[in-house]
């Protein structure tokens, strides 16, 4: 079975993305499946390059056992097209920045992380930024959800 190379990708790179890359690691890890995945996370906003997740989403993620402690945050680059075989984007929003950015031939791997399944209205990941800490379990199971049939279509 091959490598999958996964970015996932939202505004900030400090809510939504990260979540992403911790859950999609814990369900990838809970279905013996981590040595078929690379995972990393980025943002199309470069606000807070260099800084940890939110502490609402790192609290939100400790709860289900995921720890997000050690990731940083960093802004998608042209390499990023290059190097990862998905760029998920967690809401049409960036979906459609990244579209604007990427090279040509790279344009098919710019998907939406709720993909197929979902019906067009359900495929954003809502921004939790700007609300309280209840919007980050929702975010939480949305992304649990999302990250299990994103695994199943993969393997
Ligand atoms: P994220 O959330 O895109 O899920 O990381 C946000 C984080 C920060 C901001 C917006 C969204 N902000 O405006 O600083």
């Amino acid at each position: 079975m091959s490598l999958h190379r996964l970015l996932f990708v939202c505004l900030g790179n400090i809510c939504r993305s990260p979540i992403a890359q911790g859950v999609f690691a814990h369900v990838a890890a809970k279905a013996g499946k981590s040595a078929l995945f690379e995972l990393d996370s980025a943002g199309t906003a470069a606000w807070h390059v260099g800084n940890p997740p939110d502490i609402r989403a790192q609290a939100a993620a400790l709860k289900r056992g995921i720890d997000l402690s050690d990731q940083r945050a960093r802004q998608v680059a042209s390499q990023d097209f290059e190097t990862f075989d998905m760029v998920l984007a967690m809401d049409r929003h960036n979906h459609a920045v990244l579209l604007d950015i990427a090279p040509q031939n790279c344009t098919d791997k710019v998907q939406l992380f709720l993909g197929p399944g979902y019906e067009p209205i359900q495929r954003d990941v809502p921004d939790p930024y700007f609300g309280g800490e209840e919007g980050f379990d929702e975010v939480l199971n949305l992304i649990e959800a999302g990250s299990r049939a994103l695994l199943t279509r993969l393997v």
